[in-house]
């Protein structure tokens, strides 16, 4: 070859490689940028991708069109995209729009934290990933089966979507995975048997989905497994005794699942093991004593399984375990002594079981303790000294047979800071036999045999807020000093032996909430500082000599009194009038004093109550008719007084039967053993011209037919501003006769208000959206802020008047789990109705963010409030409104879909679903599908708990159980099974977090 050629020759090979190599290259770069930006102009939200254009100075020139620089994407040397990390980038958009074909070499790819949404498209699979990460986002749909064929795939993290469907079979063929996240999704059948092949897995978070079936043996194979993290899914059967195969097990989470069988003794050999949660199960048979072997763990949780026979004292062997929870179980026999060794131990939870014998004296060697709990077992004898370590926070042996005085170290406690010791039979001086403990916040002593006096010691406990001495046989008078405990909230000295008067010093519990001094030998008068309690919610001060009338003081300061029990003491003189001023009383006992005089209308006010005992006193005159309005009293006793005339007409003195009315003057009616009544008696107030007037409007509507139906609603318009009269506590009926309103406000005048601050309904003003309709918020020119729930307006078919006296019923509850309602207005072109305005916005829109969902604790969350709350009925179910009702599907009763009627019992239904929703800290979905009658004995509480809350202290776990218990038994199929809104209402009224 001659020079020429082979420099022509060089020339060509420059030639080729500048026109075909190097243009090659960079035309794969464009391509790769090109593609980028068509998934940006997709994106909803792309303000973190401003570094993702086309520098423009540099025209089409290579380095100008890699996105090599770009925001979260990184290339190789060759400058193609090899990682693409977008976390927490405000991404808003889906993954179908992805261009996965353009991006030869993208292996990483990491999108966690932003707003996803819809599927993942198989075609993610002609990436050659080795990273991917799409967690916490809004990804629905199935993982696609295509995700088996990225064999390269070491990290596969799907975690808190809304995944559904089951895992992939094929999900097996990742070879090389080492960590499979898919937890807190909605992934439901079974654990696929193929994951027995994923031999290089360390991590597998399966765990807050649907998943059921059994658990695979195969899991076995996985010999590199670390952690495994099963739990808060429907998994049974047993637990694979391949299981112990796993030595490098560190984690093994399989609670709340219903597995059965025993748990398998090859667990002993998992020796790296720290943490085993096998808690929340069916799991039954004994604890292996093979589990002593795990001389490496920390945590051992077996509570709540149907475990038996007695507790191995190997487990004494467990030097490292800091936390043991065997409680909920039928563990029998007696505690072993090798308990004493475990001196790491912080919490020991051995409550409800069937333990016996005595507390083994070597717990003083406990010096860790801070949580003690072994009540409801049948432990014996003497206590231990368990707080040498002056570490104890919370002890509770309540309900067992203890005996003897409290021991020397358990008095100079000073870290307790919760102690519960009722129902044993403790003795010792009530005084003596306890120190002063600056943290103590909460002390049962109840039902012991307890004696001395109160000393002022009691008044020095400056974090106490329940003190309960009830049942004891605790003598001398109240010391004036507990009156200095301002921060109580429970005092119980009930069924004592104290006497002398009360202290009027009591006045000063300003956050008390409950007062039982009941059946002790208390006398003189009620002290009129007992009008300044105002949180009183209990008043109980029954059985004692107590005398002088009721009406000292201001009782009717108690303004969230509603359980006022003052029988069997010698008051005298008149029922107060004030006592009608009281609106939450729900339970008032009167009963076996010496009360006179009428029985007065205003306890007639008391639109709450639902128990009336006046029985056994000298009460006369007539019952006042107005009985008959309250809507809620259903138990009314009257026995044994000087009342005469006609009993009214209502359930409840029906039901009263002969027992609750007999022993008077002369009562008349239509109960067996009265005489029957034998004409009207005189009556009081208004209540006749309501009788006449609808007597005499129903003459004049009969024959006119046709227009019965809007006359019906002027009846009912006449009823409304005529009760309105009485109840005072509504006041202008409407003006004008286009406007069909109730409210405690002027209806017309609310309606235009609030149609001037929203604007007309302008979406400016929109806050929400809610099953019936937009919520609006509007301020008032009182500067009140309502919150405006618009409807679909009245039609002239509809009734009006049924509608007009729900709301009217509705406006009257008064209750702090419910958003009061003010008003409902309607009108040609707008129908609303009108509530007490609240901050935060809906419950699933914050359950959906888990900073705000853990701001929500347990208290907050009890005391959440439900709007909507009676309105299903409100609602017929015409084709219109069916629509709407399906925005609410998962909270509407199921009988709704055939019968079409709404009833009361549909919205108990909707509360149950909303109740387990703020427990569960998201909707319980197929929870509710999946329970049936006898699932309300067996449910267990971790079932339902929101896990992203640390779990509840005892006492709140107690309310949050009964709340449970509650809300299931709302979403009973049957709705004639569902208890009553006012009993569910009633029954959360009585329990609070303490
Ligand atoms: C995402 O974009 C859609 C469509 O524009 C929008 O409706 C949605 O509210 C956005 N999501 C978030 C969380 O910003
Ligand atoms: C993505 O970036 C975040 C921080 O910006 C980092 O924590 C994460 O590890 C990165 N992901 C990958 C796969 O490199």
């Amino acid at each position: 070859m001659g020079l020429l050629q082979k420099l022509l020759c060089l020339v060509f090979l420059v030639l080729f490689v500048v026109l075909f190599s190097s243009p090659d290259t960079a035309s794969a770069s464009v391509e790769e940028a090109n593609a980028f930006l068509k998934w940006k102009g997709t994106l909803a939200n792309s303000s973190m991708l401003t570094t993702w254009i086309l520098d423009p100075k540099k025209g089409s020139s290579s380095t100008a069109s890699s996105p090599c620089n770009w925001f979260g994407v990184s290339c190789n040397v060759e400058g193609s995209v090899t990682r693409l990390n977008l976390t927490d980038s405000s991404i808003n958009g889906t993954l179908e729009t992805f261009p996965f074909s353009s991006f030869p070499n993208l292996a990483y790819v990491d999108l966690c934290m932003n707003q996803l949404s819809g599927p993942i498209p198989p075609q993610i699979s002609s990436l050659p990933l080795v990273y991917l990460d799409l967690s916490n986002n809004e990804i629905s749909g199935n993982i696609p089966p295509e995700i088996g064929l990225l064999t390269n795939l070491e990290t596969l993290h799907l975690v808190n979507n809304r995944l559904n469907g089951s895992i992939p079979r094929e999900i097996g063929k990742l070879k090389s995975l080492s960590e499979l996240a898919l937890y807190n999704n909605s992934l439901s059948g079974p654990i696929p048997a193929s994951l027995g092949n994923l031999s290089k897995l360390v991590s597998l978070y399966i765990y807050d989905n649907q998943l059921s079936g059994s658990i695979p043996e195969e899991i076995g194979n996985l010999t590199n497994l670390e952690f495994v993290y099963m739990d808060t899914n429907r998994l049974t059967g047993p637990i694979p005794s391949t299981f112990g195969n796993l030595n490098r097990l560190i984690v093994l989470h399989l609670f709340e699942n219903k597995l059965s069988g025993s748990i398998p003794s090859e667990i002993g050999k998992l020796k790296s093991l720290k943490i085993l949660s096998f808690q929340t199960n069916n799991l039954s048979g004994s604890i292996p004593p093979s589990l002593g072997d795990l001389t490496n763990l920390t945590c051992l949780h077996l509570y709540m399984n149907q475990l038996l026979g007695s507790i191995p004292s190997e487990l004494g062997n467990l030097k490292s375990l800091v936390d043991l929870q065997l409680g909920y179980n039928q563990l029998s026999g007696s505690i072993p002594a090798s308990f004493g060794n475990l001196l790491e131990l912080t919490h020991l939870f051995l409550r409800v079981n069937n333990l016996s014998g005595h507390i083994p004296q070597e717990f003083r060697k406990l010096k860790n303790l801070l949580v003690l709990e072994m009540d409801g077992n049948q432990l014996s004898g003497q206590l231990p000294d368990i707080c040498e370590g002056k570490k104890l926070q919370n002890f509770t042996a309540d309900n067992n047979q203890l005996t003897g005085r409290i021991p020397k170290s358990l008095r100079d406690c000073s870290s307790l800071f919760r102690v519960r010791l009722e129902g044993n039979q403790l003795t010792g001086s009530i005084s003596e036999d306890f120190g002063v403990y600056p943290n103590l916040n909460f002390l049962d002593l109840s039902h012991n045999k307890f004696d001395g006096e109160i000393s002022e010691i009691w008044s020095r406990f400056p974090k106490l807020q329940s003190l309960r001495m009830a049942g004891n046989n605790i003598t001398g008078s109240i010391p004036p000093e507990l009156g200095d405990s301002a921060q109580l909230h429970r005092l119980d000295l009930s069924s004592n032996q104290l006497t002398g008067e009360i202290p009027k010093e009591l006045g000063k519990l300003s956050s008390l909430w409950e007062l039982y001094l009941n059946d002790n030998q208390l006398s003189g008068e009620i002290p009129r500082e007992i009008g300044s309690l105002t949180e009183l919610e209990k008043l109980d001060l029954s059985i004692n000599s107590l005398s002088g009338p009721i009406a000292v003081g201001n009782l009717e300061n108690c303004s969230k009194l509603n359980y006022l029990n003052l029988s069997n003491n010698i008051f005298s003189q008149e029922i107060p009038h004030q006592l009608g001023k009281i609106s939450p009383l729900s339970k008032v006992d009167l009963s076996r004093n010496s009360l006179t005089g009428e029985i007065p209308s205003e306890i007639t006010d008391l639109t709450s109550l639902e128990w009336l005992n006046l029985s056994h006193n000298n009460l006369s005159g007539s019952i006042p008719r107005v009985f008959e309005d309250m809507r809620w009293l259903a138990h009314v006793d009257i026995s044994f007084n000087e009342l005469e005339g006609p009993i009214p007409i209502s359930k409840a003195f029906m039901n009263a039967g002969i027992e609750g009315l007999q022993g008077n003057k002369g009562l008349c009616g239509n109960v067996s053993g009265l005489q029957p009544c034998k004409n009207r008696f005189p009556v009081t107030r208004h209540t006749s011209q309501k009788k006449d007037r609808q007597t005499l409007i129903l003459v004049i509507v009969l024959p006119l037919g046709g227009a019965l139906l809007l006359l019906g609603a002027f009846v009912g318009f006449l009823i409304i501003s005529d009760r309105r009269k009485r109840t005072s506590q509504v006041e202008d009926p409407p003006k004008c006769d286009d406007i069909y309103s109730v409210s405690i406000y002027d209806g017309r005048a609310m309606y235009n208000d609030i149609l001037k601050a929203t604007k007309d309904f302008n979406d400016a003003y929109c806050i929400g959206k809610g099953g019936y309709g937009a919520v609006y918020k509007a301020k008032l020119p009182s500067a009140n802020v309502v919150a405006v729930k618009k409807l679909h307006p009245l039609s002239e078919k509809d009734d009006h008047r049924g509608f007009l006296n729900e709301v009217r019923a509705l406006t009257e509850i008064r209750h702090r789990n419910i958003v009061k309602l003010f008003g409902f207005c309607s009108h040609a072109q707008n129908s609303f109705l009108v509530y007490e305005y609240l901050e935060r916005g809906s419950l699933a829109s914050i359950f959906s963010r888990d900073e705000e969902a853990k701001q929500l604790d347990w208290p907050k969350r009890y005391e959440a409030r439900i709007a909507d709350f009676g309105t299903a009925k409100l609602l017929k179910l015409d084709s219109s409104n069916w629509s709407a009702l399906v925005g609410t599907y998962g909270y509407v009763a199921p009988e709704l879909a055939y019968t079409r009627k709404v009833t009361e019992k549909c919205d108990v239904y909707s509360f149950g679903v909303l109740a387990l929703e703020v427990i569960k800290g998201k909707h319980p979905g197929d929870f509710v599908s999946s329970l049936s009658t006898s699932a309300i004995k067996t449910v267990q509480l971790r079932d339902v708990l929101d896990q992203r809350l640390p779990p509840p202290s005892p006492e709140v776990e107690e309310v949050v159980m009964c709340n449970i218990k509650l809300a299931i038994a709302c979403l009973h199929s049957n709705p004639e099974s569902r208890p009553a809104m006012h009993i569910v209402s009633q029954l959360l009224a009585t329990r609070t977090i303490p």
